[in-house]
């Protein structure tokens, strides 16, 4: 019994640090929620079922952009292959960035893309929210992690206040990603549904 309670307390620590990892709320806003886990196969299950990939790379850290794309040759090879994309790019942001208001702005308004959206996550982590079936799903992405969003899925992404992350983006044209905004203001309902001392968890 003892060593049960022992088992018991450490998975919920374990779950408590990780943080969440996959919370899909009412579109109507955060206060619904039908589902939360910080377990990375039940997010993938609830994910896959609405076509959406995540993936699991092993990572290094401190590695410049020209390192990023040798380092992950193989990984980014297969994806372009898999997903019809014909060139990367390596995105940083950081909290010290001057212009980190305006470019969390960017991506915080709902909107689609004719192709697929696929980012690995090399290191720090966002917050993807996809707009299915009136459902929200909140994706906690951090290190490790390869999401692709299928076309035509309304999304949109937070990078937070304090935005960290380096990302490789793959593209299917040379023009990148071209938004097309679905006019819903359904992303203002859902800036920081969740205290900034749980997402830091994440770091
Ligand atoms: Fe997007």
């Amino acid at each position: 019994m003892k060593k049960y309670l022992i088992f018991s307390f450490l998975m919920v620590a374990t779950l408590f640090a990780q943080g969440p990892r996959l919370i899909i709320y009412s579109e109507t806003g955060p206060e619904k929620v039908y589902f939360s886990t910080s377990n990375d196969a039940r997010a993938c299950k609830k994910l896959e079922a609405i076509g959406v990939c995540l993936e699991r790379w092993d990572t290094k850290s401190d590695l410049s952009d020209e390192e990023i794309l040798t380092v992950y040759k193989e990984e980014i090879d297969r994806i372009k292959e898999q997903g019809g994309f014909v060139s990367v790019d390596v995105l940083r942001v950081s909290p010290e960035g001057e212009n980190k208001s305006a470019l969390r702005r960017k991506f915080l308004s709902e909107h689609r893309h004719s192709e697929d959206e696929a980012r690995f996550f090399v290191e720090g982590t966002g917050e993807f929210f996809l707009h299915v079936r009136s459902k929200v799903y909140r994706v906690f992405c951090r290190q490790g992690d390869l999401i692709n969003v299928p076309a035509n899925t309304a999304h949109w992404f937070d990078m937070t206040e304090e935005p960290f992350f380096t990302a490789i983006r793959f593209f299917t044209n040379d023009e990148g990603w071209v938004a097309h905004s679905t006019e819903d203001q359904i992303a203002d309902r859902f800036v920081h549904p969740t205290p900034r001392a749980t997402l830091s968890a994440f770091r």
